[in-house]
């Protein structure tokens, strides 16, 4: 068990999205996440196997060891902290970006402006911080765990700080983006003693996947 390599991933883009990065470095995931309830499945290499978490726990396994490596967004990465991650790669997946939205009869500019308090509603609610403090925005961070859209809708907020990938949500919604934060994409992280213990094994699949990237 001790040279055993645990991957952990959450389902969806970033599993999906990581599995070519796989195949280049030689490794095969033998059960489909969607088709079965099985949290750790096996890889076509014994001693590799890949667990799947939350999106937000996968900084947590592996910065405790419960994982090897993981696949994790930037988004998340930052709000979980960087103590005891290494992070060798920017994977360039599940790329969108961090933005502010309002309802689109909401004057931003002029509340900005005029040094209004905005009431900001979020599930980033670190990444939100420090974008308004250095700004010099004053505000109310309202945390949400998902839905963030409706906040503005129903007057529990003035702004959201979300993900923005092609803005279907936020049209759909009648939100408007007024400030991008920051481009996100998904990063390899790898517990730090796990890198000395297993090195040749980690480094073979640093490698490969940064191989498949320059291509
Ligand atoms: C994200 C984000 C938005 C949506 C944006 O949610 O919170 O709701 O995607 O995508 P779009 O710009 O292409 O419409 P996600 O589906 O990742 O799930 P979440 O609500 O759990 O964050």
């Amino acid at each position: 068990m001790n040279n055993m390599l645990t991957l952990a991933l959450s389902k969806g883009r970033i599993f999906d999205e990581t599995m070519p990065l796989l195949k280049a470095a030689g490794i095969e995931v033998l059960e489909d996440p969607e088709k079965s309830r099985k949290l750790i499945l096996p890889t076509n290499h014994a001693n590799v196997r890949v667990v799947l978490v939350r999106a937000s726990d996968v900084p947590t396994y592996v910065q405790y060891g419960g994982a090897d490596l993981g696949v994790t967004g930037l988004d998340t990465l930052i709000e979980h902290g960087t103590d005891g991650l290494y992070q060798p790669l920017d994977l360039q997946i599940a790329k969108c970006r961090m933005s502010v939205a309002v309802r689109s009869d909401f004057d931003y500019a002029a509340m900005v402006k005029q040094g209004a308090r905005l009431k900001v509603a979020t599930k980033y609610t670190t990444i939100a911080r420090d974008f308004f403090a250095t700004k010099g925005v004053h505000v109310d961070l309202v945390k949400l765990y998902g839905s963030m859209e409706l906040a503005p809708l129903t007057g529990l907020a003035d702004a959201i700080v979300d993900l923005v990938s092609t803005g279907n949500t936020l049209k759909a919604n009648h939100l408007v983006e007024v400030e991008r934060i920051m481009d996100i994409s998904s990063r390899l992280v790898v517990n730090q003693a796990a890198l000395k213990m297993k090195q040749a094994d980690i480094r073979r699949i640093i490698d490969a996947f940064s191989a498949a990237l320059a291509k």
